[in-house]
């Protein structure tokens, strides 16, 4: 029989946990109470502890966060929102979802975030918020981003979705004035199901989602403000408390496989991540750059050996947001990004055989 080694297996993590997850489940089943109560209260303050910020509203995804937190920022129609191509197409989704029009800059090709040099010049009377995406598990380089921020008087609204427990020059995001953050399952801290979570030392804000979050309601039926539907319930909350005591432990195991896969492929002529010298990178994925990238992935599948590509296509090349007039060469570092990325398998309870054989392959591919 071929070796098969799946991109990531959360049924690994479950059974680590079992007798605790069984537990938290069980006692919101038997409370018999589901949406909003003591466990979303209980997490929203233990995440936001987590990330050294004073408020957390635990909402129904990442995508919500952010749209939730624009809409608090006092985003509204004819909004810019300036933001990166090579992201999940969620986080322009949540832009236009609050009205907003998404402004993209290109990316740093070193850390494949944000090139912080070429923000001001995007910047015109419209522009409302920076939104920069710490992709894969690393900080942007916030620190020239919020003097800019403050310099334009602009609010800076971080897509920390890959990010649970990175830091920036010492400290764990968000730093600037909200992190958004998703609780989708694959997360370094995943939920079984849907969630998200708004972070933010601003009680104003804090309290704007709050509303917003559940129809706007001030008082239960009454709304102060137009709002929608976007809660965490009870049963991700319980799971999710027990799983971000763990969260420091499996990061560190991220970062051990990471620097495993760094060592192995020394000499290959594939390019690895690099981590910046200003933070810690919590490799929600691991990267790596491939001139022969599609052949790559297949040798690879052909071993049994499962790979995923993110992402396939920037935002600005895509059918869906073709109207927003931009074309090929309009970002090119983000544009070369997506055609030689490849994320490798990657997660906590990996093995050290497993991180060895996909090595191994790549080594060999090589050979071909
Ligand atoms: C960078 C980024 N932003 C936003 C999201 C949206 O999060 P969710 O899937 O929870 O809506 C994700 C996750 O899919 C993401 O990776």
């Amino acid at each position: 029989m071929g070796v098969s080694i799946p991109f990531c297996d959360l049924r690994r993590q479950y059974l680590s946990i079992k007798g605790e997850i069984d537990q938290a489940v069980a006692r919101v089943l038997n409370r018999g109470w589901f949406i909003l109560g003591e466990e979303v209260s209980a997490f929203e303050e233990e995440f936001a502890a987590y990330c050294g910020a004073a408020y957390g509203v635990g909402v129904g995804s990442g995508t919500e966060a952010l749209h939730l937190a624009l809409l608090a920022c006092g985003v509204e129609p004819g909004d810019e929102v300036i933001t990166v191509p090579n992201t999940a197409v969620a986080t322009v989704a949540a832009i236009e979802l609050a009205g907003a029009t998404p402004l993209f800059v290109d990316i740093d090709p070193v850390t494949y975030n944000m090139d912080i040099s070429q923000v001001e010049e995007k910047i015109t009377p419209r522009t409302k918020v920076l939104l920069p995406v710490h992709l894969y598990g690393q900080a942007t380089d916030l620190g020239p981003l919020l003097s800019l921020a403050e310099r334009y008087g602009l609010t800076v609204v971080e897509d920390a979705a890959q990010a649970h427990g990175t830091t920036y020059k010492g400290r764990r995001l968000p730093q600037g004035d909200v992190g958004c953050f998703s609780f989708y399952p694959t997360k370094n801290l995943g939920a079984y199901g849907d969630g998200g979570m708004v972070v933010t030392d601003e009680a104003r804000i804090a309290e704007r989602v709050r509303l917003l979050r559940q129809y706007g309601w001030e008082k239960r039926y009454i709304s102060s403000i137009r709002g929608l539907n976007s809660r965490l319930d009870e049963l991700q909350a319980a799971i999710l408390r027990v799983k971000l005591k763990h969260l420091d432990e499996w990061n560190e195991a991220r970062r051990r496989w990471a620097g495993l896969y760094n060592e192995l492929l020394t000499g290959s002529e594939v390019v690895r991540p690099q981590e910046s010298s200003y933070g810690e990178h919590v490799y929600y994925l691991y990267v790596i750059r491939s001139q022969q990238r599609d052949e790559l992935r297949q040798f690879l599948a052909q071993k049994g050996i499962s790979t995923l590509i993110h992402y396939p296509l920037p935002i600005h090349l895509m059918e869906a947001y073709s109207g927003l007039g931009y074309g090929p060469g309009s970002f090119p570092q983000a544009e070369e990004h997506c055609l030689q990325v490849l994320s490798l398998p990657l997660y906590p309870e990996i093995t050290e055989q497993e991180v060895g054989m996909v090595a191994q392959s790549i080594k060999e591919f090589r050979h071909e």
